[in-house]
């Protein structure tokens, strides 16, 4: 795509309007990061969260009043039986997500549950199943999905701007104190580097590589079975591969890129949260650059608000997955998660934390 000098020139995103797609009454669970979503969505979007529920009742009161819902149940049962309910927000820690979601359905709710979806393919498998049988919508809240800069991603890739993409390079580690009260380092909880931010590289090389033919994993764990550091390559049939990092002990820089045929695409880091890209075309020579940059908002988490809207436009289109990471996708996605930690549990050194 070149510009009228022969400049690179990227699409612009193709978004859809916050404020015209017919809002949905959401009921959350869980006030940790489901309250972030919860600011960005009644900020940014037509969605509206009319009902709450956690374990904490006081701190789900204080927290739902703070963001204007008056309505708490006192478990999820009961806000499953609100009638006035019709979609929710499943923000557990991860090993409640299976239950939680097939509870959900089983009441008729549309469904958008934290990444990841479930502690397993096989799980995710049950869920994905489970919403198609009963004809509502599952999706994980695989946020990075619905960004600008992902639709600008995906144009510049089904454009060939880049070329066939080759290699996938991308990393998420932040360092997580160790703390055995935390979900994070709790495994009971689901706790490890993998499934809570190792899952946006995979998920990042899964929409642009597809499926692995193969996964080789390295990395450290802990004597109760965490995972803290894991470096991963997937390789594919047609030879692209994708060169992963995850951690919860090393700070990495966020990025990701795409390296393709005829150039390379960068998303600026961090890449899973609202950012931009920089894309690269050309040999040293002749390289041309251009860039797109996520307009100024007033903070990261703004970007929770695209996949709720997304989600609310799949609902009125009668959809029970959707189109930009669909079931079959969101199951290889934790297969992958599956047989990375099969590796680690079986060959991971000891990882020294504590
Ligand atoms: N998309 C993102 O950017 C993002 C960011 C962070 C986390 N996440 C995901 O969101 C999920 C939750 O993470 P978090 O950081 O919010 O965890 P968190 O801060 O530990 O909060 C978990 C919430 O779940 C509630 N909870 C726990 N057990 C429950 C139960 N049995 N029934 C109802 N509520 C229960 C807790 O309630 P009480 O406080 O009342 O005990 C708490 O409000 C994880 O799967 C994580 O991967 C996503």
């Amino acid at each position: 795509m070149s510009g009228p000098s022969g400049g690179l020139l990227l699409p612009a995103p193709r978004l859809l309007d916050p404020l015209g797609v017919r809002p949905l009454r959401w009921g959350v669970v869980g006030t940790g990061i489901g309250a972030q979503v919860v600011a960005s969505v009644h900020a940014h979007s037509a969605q509206r969260v009319v009902a709450w529920t956690a374990r904490d009742a006081i701190r789900t009161e204080a927290v739902a009043r703070a963001h204007g819902v008056e309505r708490c149940h006192p478990h999820l049962a009961a806000l499953l039986d609100d009638p006035e309910v019709d979609a929710v927000h499943i923000a557990t820690p991860h090993p409640l997500h299976r239950e939680q979601a097939l509870a959900a359905i089983a009441a008729g709710k549309h469904v958008m549950v934290e990444k990841p979806i479930a502690m397993s393919a096989a799980d995710a498998d049950e869920i994905t199943a489970a919403a198609r049988s009963a004809g509502v919508l599952a999706m994980e809240a695989m946020w990075t999905r619905y960004l600008p800069q992902t639709d600008v991603l995906r144009q510049v890739l089904a454009d060939g701007v880049i070329g066939d993409p080759h290699l996938v390079r991308a990393d998420f580690g932040t360092v997580v104190p160790y703390d055995p009260t935390s979900r994070l380092w709790d495994a009971g909880l689901g706790g490890g580097a993998l499934l809570d931010v190792g899952i946006y590289p995979v998920s990042l090389a899964s929409m642009v590589l597809g499926r692995p033919t193969s996964v080789v994993a390295t990395g450290t764990v802990t004597p109760s079975g965490v995972d803290v550091t894991a470096h991963v390559l997937l390789t594919h049939a047609d030879d692209a591969a994708a060169v992963l990092s995850t951690s919860l002990v090393t700070s990495l820089p966020t990025t990701a890129e795409v390296g393709g045929s005829a150039g390379r695409a960068a998303l600026t880091a961090p890449f899973f949260a609202p950012t931009g890209l920089t894309v690269t075309v050309g040999g040293w020579d002749d390289e041309r650059v251009a860039s797109w940059t996520h307009p100024p908002a007033s903070g990261p988490t703004d970007g929770y608000a695209f996949q709720a809207t997304a989600f609310a436009h799949y609902v009125a289109e009668g959809r029970v997955e959707s189109p930009l990471h669909d079931h079959a996708e969101m199951v290889s996605v934790l297969a992958t998660l599956d047989e990375v930690r099969r590796q680690l549990a079986a060959a991971g050194r000891p990882a020294r934390v504590a």
